[in-house]
C-alpha cells in the first residue's frame, strides 16, 4: 500500500526539515526522509548541519575556548587556575550530547508540527497520475509535489579516501580520541581555520596548507589580513600557495609531502591530516535518473532562481544546489519553496545572506568586499572603527579586529559590513536588516545604541564613512 502526500521533502537537514515543518504550516499533507542514524540504528535528523558539521564544531570551539581562556586569560582577571587539564572524551560526549539534543528537538517539531517522518534512503520510483513514487525501505509514498535535500559530502582529495583515522573529512576531524601532537589541515577555509583553532587550542601543533596564494580570498582583504596576523599570533601556522603532493599513512601517523609557494619541497609528519577542501553536492541513493533529473557537471541538481528543477513540482534547495552552503540559506530555501508550493510568493535575497566564521576572532560579513566593489566599478565611501577603541571590547579583554562599513559614495546605502573580532556572529544581524531595509550608513549612525556595548563599533563604523567618529 502506497502513502499518499502534498509534499515529500528527501533530507532532514536545515534545508529539509525546515521545508517539512514550513510546508506542515501551511496545511499540507507533509513527509520527510531522512536516513542519518546513530550509532545504534536511531533516526537521527538534522542532516551535516546537526550530526558533523555547525553545531558538533560550535560545541568544540567553545569547549576548547573555555579552556584557552582558563589557561591563558583568567590571570589577567586575578584568577589562579592551578592543575588544569583536558578531558577529550568529555569535551567530545558534551558534544555528543548536544547534538542528540538537537536530533530530539528535531523529532519533535515533527511530531508538533504533524510532519509524517521516515527513516531511511529516499528513491525517485516511478511518476504516476497521483504522482512522484518515492522508495523508502519497504514503503512506497506518492508525492504531488517533492523537494530535494540531500545535502553535501566532503570532497577527498584525488587518490586519498578518507579513513576517518588518520585521514579526516569534518567527520572524523570532530571526534579525535586525544589531543594531536601534529595536526595538518589541507584547505585553509572555514573548516580549516574551525576545526585548525580547535585543536590548537587544547594543545595540538596545528599546520594548515592552502593552495591558493592568499588568505581568505572571499573575506574583505583589510579583515582578512587582520584575522591572519590574529591566528598566526595564537600559533597557527598557515602556509600559502602550496602544492599538496604525496599523502602517506603509516604506523603511528600520517605524512604530508607538499612544495611550498617558493618551491621548496617539504614533508610534514603528523598524527592525522584533516583534508578541508570543500564540499560536493550528494544525490547518492536519490535515483535522478528514474525520472530524469538533471544534475549539472559538478553534480548539483540543476534549479532556477526559486528552486525549480527541469521536473514539474520537484523542487531542490540547500547544499545539493547553486549558491553558498550555508545552513541558513538551506533553510531559506526551505521557507521559500513550501511557501511558492502554497502559492505564496517565498523569496530568498542572496544580497544579504551572512557569512560567519566562528574562530577567535570570529568573522562575519554581509554584502560586498571592497575588493569586489573596486572590481565592479563602483564608488564606494568606506568607514573602520577599531574595537580596541570600544568599552565593552575593553572590559571582555578582547579587543582584536574592527567593524567597516561600506557605503555607496552618492547615495550611502549599505553595501558591504565586515566585521573580525568579538562576537562578530551576532553584531552582523544588525548590518543584515539594514542591508535587507536598504538603509544607509547614516541611519545605523543616527540610531540609539546601548552602552557599554560590543554594537557600539558597528555604530561607530558607520559614522567613520563620513569621517566623524567619536570615540576614535
Ligand atoms: P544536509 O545538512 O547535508 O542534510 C542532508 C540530509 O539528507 C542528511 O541528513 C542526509 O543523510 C540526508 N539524505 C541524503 N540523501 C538522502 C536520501 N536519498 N534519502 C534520505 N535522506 C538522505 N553552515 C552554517 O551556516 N553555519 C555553520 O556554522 C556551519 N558549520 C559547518 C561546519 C562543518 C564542519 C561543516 C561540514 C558544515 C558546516 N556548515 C555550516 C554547512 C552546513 O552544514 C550545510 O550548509 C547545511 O547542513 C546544508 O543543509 P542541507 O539541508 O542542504 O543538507
Ligand atoms: P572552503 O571552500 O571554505 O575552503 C576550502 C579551501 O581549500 C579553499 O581555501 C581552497 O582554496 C582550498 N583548497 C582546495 N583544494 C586544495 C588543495 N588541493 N590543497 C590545498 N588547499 C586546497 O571549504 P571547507 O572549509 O571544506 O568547508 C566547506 C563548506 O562548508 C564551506 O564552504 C561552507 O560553505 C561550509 N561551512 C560553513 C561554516 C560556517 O558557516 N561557519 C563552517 C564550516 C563549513
Amino acid at each position: 500500500m502506497s502513502k499518499q502526500f502534498d509534499v515529500v521533502v528527501i533530507g532532514g537537514g536545515p534545508g529539509g526539515y525546515i521545508a517539512a515543518i514550513r510546508a506542515a504550516q501551511l496545511g499540507f499533507n507533509a513527509a520527510c526522509i531522512d536516513e542519518w542514524k546513530t550509532k545504534d540504528g536511531k533516526p537521527a535528523p538534522g542532516g551535516t548541519c546537526t550530526n558533523v558539521g555547525c553545531i558538533p564544531s560550535k560545541a568544540l570551539l567553545q569547549s576548547s575556548e573555555n579552556y584557552e581562556h582558563a589557561s591563558k586569560h583568567f590571570a589577567d582577571h586575578g584568577i589562579g587556575v592551578q592543575g588544569l587539564s583536558i578531558d577529550v572524551q568529555k569535551m567530545l560526549g558534551r558534544k555528543d550530547a548536544v547534538v542528540k539534543q538537537n536530533n530530539d528537538g528535531i523529532l519533535y517539531l515533527f511530531k508538533k508540527n504533524k510532519v509524517s517522518f521516515f527513516h531511511g534512503r529516499g528513491s525517485f520510483g516511478n511518476k504516476t497520475d497521483a504522482g512522484y513514487e518515492i522508495q523508502v525501505g519497504d514503503e512506497t509514498l506518492v508525492a504531488k509535489h517533492v523537494i530535494v535535500a540531500t545535502g553535501s559530502n566532503a570532497r577527498a582529495l584525488p587518490g586519498v579516501p578518507f579513513d576517518e583515522e588518520k585521514i579526516l573529512s569534518n567527520d572524523g576531524a570532530l571526534r579525535i580520541p586525544a589531543v594531536p601532537k601534529k595536526l595538518v589541515l589541507i584547505g585553509s577555509g572555514v573548516i580549516g581555520l574551525e576545526m585548525g583553532s580547535v585543536w590548537r587550542r587544547v594543545g595540538a601543533e596545528v599546520t594548515v596548507l592552502e593552495a591558493l596564494p592568499t588568505f581568505l580570498g572571499a573575506v574583505d582583504e583589510q579583515i582578512a589580513k587582520e584575522a591572519h596576523k590574529a591566528f598566526t599570533k595564537q600559533g597557527l601556522k598557515i602556509e600559502l600557495g602550496v602544492k599538496v603532493g604525496e599523502i602517506k599513512t603509516g604506523g603511528k601517523g600520517v605524512s604530508v609531502a607538499y612544495t611550498t609557494a617558493k618551491g621548496e619541497q617539504q614533508t610534514l609528519d603528523a598524527d592525522h591530516v584533516i583534508v578541508s577542501i570543500g564540499r560536493v553536492p550528494n544525490t547518492i541513493g536519490l535515483k535522478p535518473e528514474a525520472v530524469g533529473l538533471k544534475l549539472d557537471e559538478r553534480g548539483a541538481i540543476v534549479v532556477d532562481d526559486e528552486c525549480r528543477t527541469n521536473l514539474p513540482n520537484v523542487w531542490a534547495i540547500g547544499d545539493v544546489v547553486r549558491g553558498p552552503m550555508l545552513a541558513h540559506k538551506a533553510e531559506e530555501e526551505g521557507v521559500a519553496v513550501a511557501e511558492r508550493i502554497a502559492g505564496q510568493h517565498g523569496h530568498v535575497n542572496f544580497n544579504t545572506i551572512p557569512w560567519v566564521i566562528y574562530t577567535s576572532p570570529e568573522i562575519a560579513w554581509v554584502g560586498r568586499t571592497e575588493q569586489q566593489l573596486k572590481a565592479d566599478g563602483v564608488q564606494y565611501k568606506a568607514g573602520t572603527f577599531p574595537f580596541m577603541a570600544n568599552g565593552r571590547a575593553r572590559a571582555l579583554g578582547d579587543t582584536t579586529g574592527m567593524v567597516k562599513f561600506l557605503a555607496d559614495a552618492k547615495t550611502d546605502e549599505i553595501l558591504g559590513v565586515h566585521i573580525v573580532g568579538p562576537m562578530a556572529s551576532e553584531l552582523i544581524s544588525e548590518a543584515v536588516v539594514a542591508m535587507e531595509f536598504k538603509a544607509s550608513a547614516e541611519d545605523i549612525a543616527r540610531i540609539c545604541h546601548a552602552h557599554p556595548s560590543l554594537s557600539e563599533a558597528t555604530k561607530e563604523a558607520a559614522l567613520a564613512v563620513d569621517k566623524r567618529t567619536l570615540n576614535f
